[in-house]
């Protein structure tokens, strides 16, 4: 007589999917295929990590599943929302309330102090000034540079620029957040310091993080790992981690 209930009430963990996406970029008369109708699911909580050769098609798929770019074909689904029935303000606004970006470059205003460079973003949110402050002093806590927010990117470190760049990221409270190559412009140990971060903010905050790297020393520290070749995912593995020799996030000696 009694039933199993047959709609599990927990809720779904995949916050994003691609599915048969595709896109191609002409350049004079030679038309190239970047994507290969690409298919995957990431879940939210996990570090996902997208590994590959330079030029396969990881940085066109980061533009395409965080909205920055449109696909050829195939369809989007983004916090179940279907990206392809946003018009560009739409999607816009998605992207400012929902997202999250960090760049192998860093992207930070050389005038600005760390303090200023994490508040400038929230202030497109409508957050008030005091809101703001208080979610850019926990942001650069929870990475790390507490005691140097008052300073210039040009007093930090390329590790420290980079940990600046997540956590402007972070203060939005983004569901995804997106980070292309974050640890290449870094040494080992910064690269591991960031990547651990990112890790952490996957767990804590149930963020879906998606990282894509050519840099093998991270698979070991993400949940889930996708390999990919010429505009394809090939395979999806579960690593096996790699020992942290440095708890926390201190900084390495100089
Ligand atoms: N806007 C564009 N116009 C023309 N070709 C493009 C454009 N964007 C990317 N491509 C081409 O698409 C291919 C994949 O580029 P993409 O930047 O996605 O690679 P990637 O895997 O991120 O490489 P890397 O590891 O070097 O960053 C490359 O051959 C690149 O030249
Ligand atoms: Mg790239």
């Amino acid at each position: 007589m009694s039933q199993p209930s047959p709609l599990p009430q927990s809720k779904p963990s995949i916050s994003l999917q691609a599915r048969n996406v595709s896109k191609s970029f002409t350049s004079g008369d030679i038309r190239s295929t970047v994507l290969h109708d690409l298919t995957l699911d990431v879940r939210a909580g996990e570090l996902t990590l997208i590994s590959g050769p330079s030029g396969c098609g990881k940085s066109t798929l980061l533009a395409i599943l965080s909205g920055l770019q449109r696909p050829d074909g195939g369809q989007v689904m983004a916090l179940d929302q279907d990206l392809e029935q946003l018009d560009s303000r739409a999607l816009e606004r998605f992207r400012l309330l929902h997202t999250g970006f960090v760049f192998q470059g860093f992207n930070l205003f050389p005038a600005l102090n760390a303090l200023e460079q994490v508040e400038l973003p929230l202030s497109y949110l409508g957050l008030s000034t005091g809101e703001a402050r208080r979610r850019a002093i926990a942001s650069l806590e929870e990475v790390g540079l507490g005691p140097r927010m008052g300073l210039r990117p040009s007093e930090l470190s390329g590790g420290e620029k980079q940990r600046v760049a997540i956590a402007r990221a972070l203060a939005k409270e983004p569901d995804l957040l997106f980070a292309d190559e974050p640890t290449s412009a870094l040494d080992a140990a910064n690269g591991q310091i960031v990547i651990d971060i990112l890790h952490r903010i996957a767990r804590t905050h149930g963020t879906t993080v998606l990282c894509v790297s050519h840099d093998p020393r991270l698979v070991g520290h993400a949940d889930r790992v996708l390999a990919m070749e010429d505009g394809r995912i090939l395979s999806d593995r579960v690593p096996t981690p790699t020992p942290t020799p440095t708890p926390g996030h201190e900084e390495p000696s100089a």
